[in-house]
């Protein structure tokens, strides 16, 4: 049996003699964020997948972080280290449902969260990010915009613009949307002096109570940034572990026990052992169509940096 220790210096090794660059988001498990050649959040990972020299990107995340580097590194071999870890919230709109909604907001820019299908993106004006999110939609020449799919973002991001009249459908990261206010209340009732941070995928109300709302690589900075000794986290509960180990002579609390992405949870280290030496993971082969069409919306994003 290979230990972690063995399985981290093979996929070293392999990575290497296949000139593979590895990419995690940060909701990975520590043993693979050891040997990540970037850690981040979605949006970082996007400027990873373009700016990394390999010629083979493996992303340790989901099926849309995957899609999106193939995206925009179409010439580089782009693996998904788990073919089954996808984003629910990427699938909760169909292209036809969006075909619809274009016809009826024909005046609206369609801002899509980067959390989406390629197939979807090839409908959307512009992708966003947590973090790019706010920026991109206040600096939008469009006064009407058509939020896709998270309402919860979309809302978040309503509150910090003025002039602007947004329209969302549905949707929402079914993980974070689990936090409720009552976490909010007991968090503070028991850990008084603790700063709470979320992310903008949690719903309007906790995001309102919280200290700060921002995405994954946000909420890392915060921490990195204050002086408080006690934080409660708002997120996938990967990042509460990470940060305590980070941070030993801090303390970090969970909002909620139940906000764990099982997606993000799938990928061990054995599958990155595996996808690395071909024999697990999948391949992203997207039609050139979808290809050239998704790229515009991501390229739109890129712009705005
Ligand atoms: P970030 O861009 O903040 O990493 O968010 C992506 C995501 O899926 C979080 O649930
Ligand atoms: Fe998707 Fe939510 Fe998991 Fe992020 S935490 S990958 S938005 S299901």
């Amino acid at each position: 049996m290979l230990t972690t220790i063995k399985l981290q210096e093979e996929i070293n090794r392999l990575k290497k003699e296949k000139d593979v660059c590895i990419l995690a988001h940060a909701y990975q498990t520590h043993d693979i964020l050891e040997v990540a050649d970037y850690i981040g959040d979605s949006f970082g990972l996007s400027q990873q997948a373009v700016s990394a020299p390999q010629k083979t990107i493996l992303m340790c995340g989901v099926r849309f972080m995957a899609e999106t580097a193939k995206i925009l590194s179409p010439e580089k071999k782009v693996l998904l280290s788990h073919s089954m870890a996808g984003c629910p919230m990427a699938e909760q709109l169909t292209l036809n449902e969006l075909r619809k909604l274009k016809k009826q907001y024909p005046d609206c820019a369609v801002v899509a969260y980067i959390n989406t299908t390629a197939e979807l993106k090839t409908l959307c004006d512009v992708c966003v990010t947590s973090a790019s999110a706010l920026k991109i939609v206040k600096n939008l020449p469009q006064k009407d915009i058509l939020f896709i799919p998270d309402c919860n973002l979309g809302s978040w991001i309503e509150g910090k613009v003025q002039g602007k009249n947004f329209h969302f459908i549905k949707g929402g990261c079914p993980v974070h949307m689990q936090i409720t206010k009552e976490d909010v209340e007991n968090a503070r009732k028991n850990h008084p002096d603790a700063l709470v941070l979320v992310h903008p995928e949690c719903i309007k109300e906790v995001t309102d109570m919280a200290d700060y709302a921002g995405s994954t690589t946000g909420i890392l900075a915060y921490v990195e940034k204050s002086d408080a000794k006690q934080f409660v986290i708002g997120t996938d509960n990967s990042i509460v572990a990470h940060l305590q180990f980070s941070y030993p002579d801090k303390e970090f609390y969970p909002l909620s026990k139940e906000c764990v992405c099982k997606d993000m949870r799938l990928t061990t280290l054995v599958d990155v052992y595996n996808c690395i030496k071909g024999t697990g993971g999948e391949e992203i082969i997207l039609p050139d169509d979808i290809l050239i069409n998704a790229k515009k919306s991501i390229d739109a994003m890129m712009s705005y940096e």
